[in-house]
């Protein structure tokens, strides 16, 4: 699987140690690395739409999108076309997130969730799958409403 993470300034030192436990816990995930270099600089919707594009496009699979409150990102990647990023801060909405709806992305913020909960939050996002069945037909009212509504 191919997984982006990008943050904004807000969250540039749990972006940090969420990329050294995937690279550490998860080897068989590739990595794409969307954040920033320092703790300057970018808003969070250029880089929420950035990756949100990439897993449109279908570059990656899926993303972990990072701001202060993991709303802003979310809010902004729900704007491309085809993308369903769900902020997720405990293990159930997490699990639900892919079960039930199908999101590529989860967002989480740094000033909500501290390292230790953000990294179990994360392993139950990606250890589950869509379930399909009568979620699918729910999630397929959302793209109809979208290529309906450009
Ligand atoms: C800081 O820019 C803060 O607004 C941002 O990280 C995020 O929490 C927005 O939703």
């Amino acid at each position: 699987m191919k997984l982006a993470i990008g943050c904004d300034n807000a969250a540039f030192a749990l972006r940090d140690v969420l990329a050294e436990y995937i690279r550490e816990s998860h080897p068989e995930i590739e990595l794409v690395d969307f954040g920033l270099q320092d703790d300057s600089g970018k808003d969070y919707p250029d880089v929420a739409i950035t990756v949100a594009e990439a897993v449109a496009s279908g570059r990656v699979d899926r993303a972990l999108l990072l701001c202060g409150t993991g709303l802003g990102v979310a809010i902004a990647a729900n704007k491309v076309a085809g993308v369903r990023a769900a902020t997720c801060h405990d293990v159930y909405s997490a699990q639900r997130a892919q079960l039930s709806n199908d999101a590529q992305i989860i967002t989480m913020g740094s000033r909500v969730i501290g390292p230790e909960l953000a990294k179990v939050v994360l392993d139950a996002y990606l250890s589950s799958s869509f379930a399909g069945g009568k979620s699918s037909g729910k999630v397929d009212k959302i793209s109809a409403y979208e290529q309906t509504h450009r």
